[in-house]
């Protein structure tokens, strides 16, 4: 009988991790059998239909669809649903990815029934507790059975907390998996022309973090910088954002319509995909894009004062910045004074095997 996994998806940046790792365990259907399933933190077609559609991911198997809601909201909502799925389904293993609030809420409750709990993307800390996303981390980890590792710095940031060595895999990093499959395809298309943009002439920013957003005046002065900077701009804008832009009136308040900052719906992974490929710099404050432009070689800067992705500063194409640091260092990229990177260890495209090789070896005998 194979080995049923749960792998859970939850919202956007959660879908190119699980696609590669539903794919590698499909490919083995004597030993595992992947259950996929959406809770339904992201629900909008351009922030989850789509990348279903474009990663060649089935439909979910199961939908819990809990939605969006407060922090309290959506935890709750997950862990009473996925308790009843457990019970009824029995899982051999939960296999979370990323740090969203799904991710720490399934993983607790899988972890109270006895089921065993592997998170892909451990390991990674900003050592910032304002941050949502770090307090899912250390909780997730903390319970955790096997933790897969995308690079040396999260290893030790576990064996820092006392974490048995036993339960770390350095394996690489999941995203790349998806990133390596679909450059080819990404490169070709052309939503960057059709979004009115020259290749290798323009900047891509994304920004969501409450920190960056949730504050109009704060937003407000963003684009300030932004609309001043000498490079016409795409902004696919996140539903967070959208919605202060919306009730603060910042598309007037900050003269968007008539400056070089063209605003966008968010798009498809491949079509984002294509405007980060051709494009000649990153703003953001992802996490996953601060390792996607550092696989690819573009240059990005990190909105926010720090990151838990350091080996894309100390290896990759990456810098963090303020407000009043990005038009310096937008100069200096424009002027072709910056860093060159290296593709880490082991973000080679084939994280995804590993990971199921260790699961397999896992689950013998349980
Ligand atoms: C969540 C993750 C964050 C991740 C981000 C990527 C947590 C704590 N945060 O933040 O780590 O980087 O996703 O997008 O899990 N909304 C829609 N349609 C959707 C999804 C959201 O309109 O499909 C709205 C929600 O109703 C809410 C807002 O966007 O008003 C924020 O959504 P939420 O899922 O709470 O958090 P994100 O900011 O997206």
């Amino acid at each position: 009988m194979p080995k049923k996994i749960f792998l859970i998806a939850a919202a956007r940046p959660n879908f190119m991790k699980v696609a590669p790792l539903w794919r590698a365990m499909a490919q083995r259907p004597e030993s595992l059998l992947p259950v996929l399933i959406h809770t339904g933190q992201h629900y909008d077609k351009n922030m989850s239909d789509v990348f279903f559609e474009d990663l060649g991911l089935p439909s979910p198997d199961v939908h819990l669809g809990v939605g969006g809601g407060s922090h309290a909201e959506q935890t709750a909502g997950v862990m009473v649903k996925f308790e009843e799925l457990c019970l009824t389904e029995k899982p051999d293993l939960v296999m979370v990815v990323g740090d969203v609030n799904a991710t720490m809420a399934t993983s607790v409750t899988a972890a109270k029934l006895g089921i065993p709990v592997a998170h892909v993307e451990a390991g990674l800390r900003s050592r910032d507790m304002t941050m949502p996303e770090e307090i899912n981390r250390l909780i997730t980890d903390t319970i955790a059975d096997l933790l897969f590792t995308p690079s040396p710095d999260a290893d030790e940031n576990l064996r820092i907390e006392g974490v048995s060595e036993t339960r770390i895999k350095l394996v690489g990093n999941i995203m790349i998996d998806s990133l390596v499959r679909s450059v080819a395809k990404a490169r070709d298309l052309k939503a960057y022309q059709e979004l009115g943009m020259e290749t290798g002439r323009y900047g891509v920013v994304t920004l969501h973090r409450p920190a960056n957003v949730d504050d109009p005046d704060n937003l407000a002065r963003i684009f300030d910088v932004l609309t001043a900077v000498d490079l016409p701009l795409i902004f696919p804008v996140h539903p967070r954002t959208r919605a202060v832009m919306v009730e603060h009136d910042l598309g007037s308040r900050c003269g968007l319509v008539d400056s070089r900052l063209v605003l966008a719906d968010p798009l498809g992974y491949y079509d984002f995909m294509n405007l980060v490929i051709h494009s000649r710099l990153m703003l953001t404050d992802s996490g996953g894009l601060q390792e996607e432009t550092t696989y690819l070689d573009i240059p990005c800067l990190t909105l926010r004062p720090n990151t838990e992705r350091p080996i894309t500063i100390t290896q990759g194409t990456n810098e963090l910045a303020t407000i009043d640091s990005l038009p310096g260092q937008i100069s200096r990229i424009l002027e072709g004074n910056w860093k060159k990177g290296v593709v880490p260890d082991l973000w080679d495209g084939i994280t995804a095997p590993r990971i199921v090789d260790v699961v397999e070896e896992f689950l013998v005998g349980r």
